[in-house]
C-alpha cells in the first residue's frame, strides 16, 4: 500500500501548492484522473462514488456518451465567434429550450419568456440583477442569510458565509439581507413562514422603502446555506409583496435546477414563477454555461450591449447543454430523482433516529442534506465532527461534501444517473462513517463492587 506521501496524488497536490493561488480553496487531497456515470477515478486509479457530483454539476452523469458526442461534433465544427459578433445554431436553439422547460410569464397573457446566455452561476446572478435594475430603474435588492450566490463582487456581495468574501469589500451598496425562513425538523412552518414575511412587510417600512427596491432574490433551496427548502407559503408571500411593489422576484436556480429537486426548476415546486432566474451548474453537463430566464415584459426593457461577454454562450457548451437536456428527457431523469430522494431520505431518517446528535435532515428531491450538533443541540453546530465523518468517507471511497454556514451538514448531490447498487454502497459508507464518529458511545459499565467498601 502506497503512503500517502509517494503517490501521484500527493505528487500533484504537491505541484498545486506551488502553483495554484491559495484563495483557490481545496476541501480536500482527493485528484481527479477520470471519471464516468457517479464514479471519479484518481490519480492512482483508485475508485471512488461521487456524491458531490462537481457540486451540483453533474447530474447527467460523468462522461454521459451522448453529452460527449455533441461535444466533440460542436468543437469540429465551430468552436467561438462571440454571440455579439455572429449569430450561431446552438446559442438561439439552446434559448428556444429554456424557454420552452422554464416558462416564467403567466398563461393566458400576452407576455411571453426569453432567456440569455453567460458562463458562470456568478455571472447569471450578476445579470439578472442588472436586468432588474434597468428594469425598475431601482437600485436596491434584498437577499438573506445563508444565502449563496457566488464570489464575483457584485454576486459576492449578496453571498452571505463570510468565508467567501472575507477582505474582498468593499461590497456593492443598496443590498439588504433578511433571515431566511429557516423550518427545522419537526417545527410547523406556518408561524414561521408568519413571522418571516411580517419581518420583511416591515422592513419595507424600517429599512429600505419598495420604491427603491429593484429585486428580492432567493435560493428555492439553499445550496451551500445547507440545503434549507423555501416555504412555499413564504414564496407566495413574496410574490404577492414583488407585485404589490413592482419588485422583481429572482428565484437563484443554480444549484436547484434541471433536474435535482425531482423537476426542471425548484420553483415548480412552489406553486410560484419568478420574473428572473440564473441558472447554471447542472444545464451544461460539465461544460461551463449559465443563463438568465425570464419574463419578456422584463427581459425586453434593458439596453442592448448591457448584457452577455466575449464567451457567453460558447456555441460547444451550448452543444453540452442541449445533449445535457435531451438525455435527462430520454433518462427520465427527474422522476428518477424523486426516487432516490426517498431512498437517501428515507436512510437519513433511519439514522437521525439512532444518532441524537443529527439535528436535521432537510431538502427535496435528490438535494437532501443531514446536519450534525454537538450533544443534539441546534444552537452548538459540529462542523469539526461532520469535516471527521467525511474524512472517513473518503477513506473508505466516498467523495462527499459540507454544506451550512457552520459546515455542519453533509450533502448529497449524487449524479441522477447513479445506479440503485451504487446509491446504497454509498449510503452504507456514509452511515458507517456517521456511525463510528457521532453514535452516542455505550455508558462505561460501572466498576465491579463500586458500591462496596467505604
Ligand atoms: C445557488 C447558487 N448560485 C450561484 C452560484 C455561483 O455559481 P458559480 O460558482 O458557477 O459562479 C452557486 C454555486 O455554488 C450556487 O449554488
Amino acid at each position: 500500500m502506497p503512503t500517502p506521501s509517494d503517490t501521484k496524488a500527493a505528487e500533484l497536490i504537491r505541484r498545486r501548492d506551488r502553483v495554484v493561488c491559495p484563495g483557490v480553496g481545496r476541501l480536500s487531497d482527493l485528484t481527479a484522473a477520470s471519471a464516468d456515470g457517479a464514479t471519479l477515478t484518481d490519480a492512482d486509479g483508485r475508485e471512488y462514488i461521487d456524491f458531490a457530483g462537481g457540486i451540483g454539476v453533474m447530474n447527467i452523469g460523468h462522461n454521459d456518451p451522448a453529452v460527449v458526442a455533441a461535444i466533440n461534433d460542436q468543437a469540429s465544427r465551430l468552436v467561438h465567434t462571440g454571440i455579439h459578433v455572429a449569430t450561431y445554431e446552438p446559442y438561439v436553439a439552446l434559448c428556444e429550450r429554456l424557454v420552452e422547460l422554464l416558462p416564467h410569464h403567466e398563461p393566458g397573457t400576452s407576455d411571453s419568456t426569453k432567456a440569455m446566455l453567460v458562463n458562470t452561476g456568478a455571472e447569471a446572478v450578476e445579470n439578472s440583477i442588472k436586468i432588474a435594475r434597468q428594469a425598475t430603474g431601482r437600485a436596491a435588492v434584498i437577499c438573506f442569510t445563508g444565502a449563496f450566490h457566488g464570489r464575483t463582487l457584485l454576486a459576492a456581495t449578496l453571498t452571505s458565509k463570510v468565508g467567501y468574501k472575507a477582505g474582498c469589500g468593499p461590497f456593492m451598496p443598496e443590498v439588504y439581507r433578511l433571515p431566511f425562513p429557516v423550518v427545522r425538523r419537526g417545527q410547523d412552518e406556518a408561524p414561521v413562514v408568519a413571522r418571516e414575511l411580517a419581518r420583511l412587510r416591515a422592513a419595507l417600512k424600517n429599512t429600505v422603502a419598495p420604491r427603491d427596491l429593484a429585486a428580492i432574490i432567493v435560493e428555492p433551496v439553499q445550496g451551500e446555506g445547507g440545503f434549507h427548502v423555501l416555504p412555499g407559503a413564504y414564496a407566495k408571500g413574496l410574490r404577492d409583496i414583488c407585485d404589490e411593489h413592482g419588485i422583481t422576484l429572482i428565484f437563484d436556480e443554480v444549484q436547484t435546477g434541471f433536474g435535482r429537486t425531482g423537476k426542471w426548476g425548484a420553483f415548480e415546486h412552489l406553486g410560484v414563477r419568478p420574473d428572473l432566474s440564473p441558472w447554471a451548474k447542472s444545464m451544461g453537463g460539465g461544460l461551463p454555461i449559465s443563463a438568465v430566464v425570464g419574463k419578456a415584459s422584463v427581459m425586453d426593457r434593458v439596453t442592448p450591449g448591457t448584457l452577455g461577454g466575449t464567451y457567453g454562450g460558447n456555441p460547444v457548451a451550448c452543444a453540452a447543454a442541449l445533449a445535457t437536456i435531451g438525455r435527462m428527457e430520454e433518462l427520465g431523469l427527474n422522476a428518477k430523482a424523486t426516487r432516490d430522494g426517498r431512498t437517501i431520505r428515507a436512510r437519513f431518517e433511519s439514522i437521525a433516529n439512532r444518532v441524537p446528535a443529527i439535528t436535521d435532515v432537510r431538502g427535496l428531491g435528490a438535494m437532501l442534506a443531514i446536519e450534525f450538533s454537538v450533544g443534539g443541540d441546534p444552537d452548538r453546530p459540529d462542523g469539526p465532527g461532520v469535516a471527521a465523518i467525511i474524512a472517513t468517507c473518503r477513506d473508505k471511497g466516498l467523495l462527499v461534501i459540507p454544506a451550512g454556514v457552520d459546515s455542519n451538514a453533509i450533502r448529497v448531490l449524487a449524479p441522477l444517473v447513479i445506479d440503485d447498487a451504487t446509491l446504497a454502497r454509498g449510503l452504507d459508507i456514509l452511515e458507517a462513517a456517521i456511525l463510528q464518529h457521532a453514535a452516542p458511545k455505550p455508558a462505561a459499565p460501572a466498576p465491579a463492587h463500586a458500591t462496596q467498601g467505604a
